[in-house]
């Protein structure tokens, strides 16, 4: 697929089928893990591919489900049939910029972002279009921070790796009921002179 459509496709899908999706092509998606950029090389990102119904269920009851079928929705988390957790390890950016190249004045440089969420972003985002580019439909949810360190203890993800998103995959549902309260309809896109400016 030419990148123009994958973008033209790109939106958060919450309507999956129960479908599975093959292993070998999730495989090919999370691959793009090894493509992804990283500030100085320093490979933090850490992904946790989940397909187990059970740990599906747990996971949407953390992302607070029943609220978004009260709102409307459907059940698009548990019934996502694939879900790829995305975490970063800070320390891995720390250690690569304490080496000898990166130093700055014998020193750690300041980061004028905290780089490491920056290449989780980056990273989610390859996900999503390596899923469009199979057919697939993505979508993108997070937990509240009282409920993540129970979804870092129920996929055994280590203390110094951050929670930052869950990435849903599957087929969409040929007629998905779009929840009027999702924030792309309820907030205006905004004009492209008020995102990009020129010189
Ligand atoms: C970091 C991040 C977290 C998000 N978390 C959620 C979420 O928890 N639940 C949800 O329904 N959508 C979530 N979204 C989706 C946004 O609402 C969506 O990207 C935005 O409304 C624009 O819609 P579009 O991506 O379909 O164009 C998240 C998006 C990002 C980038």
């Amino acid at each position: 697929m030419e990148l123009r459509e994958i973008l033209g496709r790109r939106r958060m899908v919450r309507s999956y089928l129960p479908d599975p999706v093959p292993e070998e092509t999730v495989q090919r998606i999370v691959t793009t893990v090894r493509r992804a950029p990283s500030a100085g090389f320093s490979q933090g990102h850490r992904l946790v591919v989940v397909t187990d119904p059970g740990t599906r269920a747990e996971l949407a009851r953390l992302a607070g489900e029943d609220e978004y079928v009260a709102a409307g929705s459907q059940a698009w988390i548990s019934t996502a049939p694939v879900h790829v957790v995305v975490g970063v390890r800070e320390e891995s950016y720390h250690e690569r910029y304490r080496q000898p190249d990166k130093l700055s004045d014998g020193e750690e440089i300041g980061w004028p972002a905290p780089y490491w969420y920056v290449d989780a972003g980056a990273l989610f985002m390859l996900l999503q279009l390596a899923a469009i580019d199979e057919g697939l439909a993505t979508g993108v949810y997070g937990v509240l921070p009282e409920q993540a360190p129970e979804l870092k203890a129920l996929l055994g993800i280590p203390d110094d790796v951050h929670f930052v998103c869950v990435v849903t995959i599957g087929h969409p549902t040929t007629d998905p009921i779009e929840p009027t309260r999702v924030s792309r309809r309820t907030q205006q896109r905004l004009a492209l002179d008020e995102l990009v400016r020129w010189d």
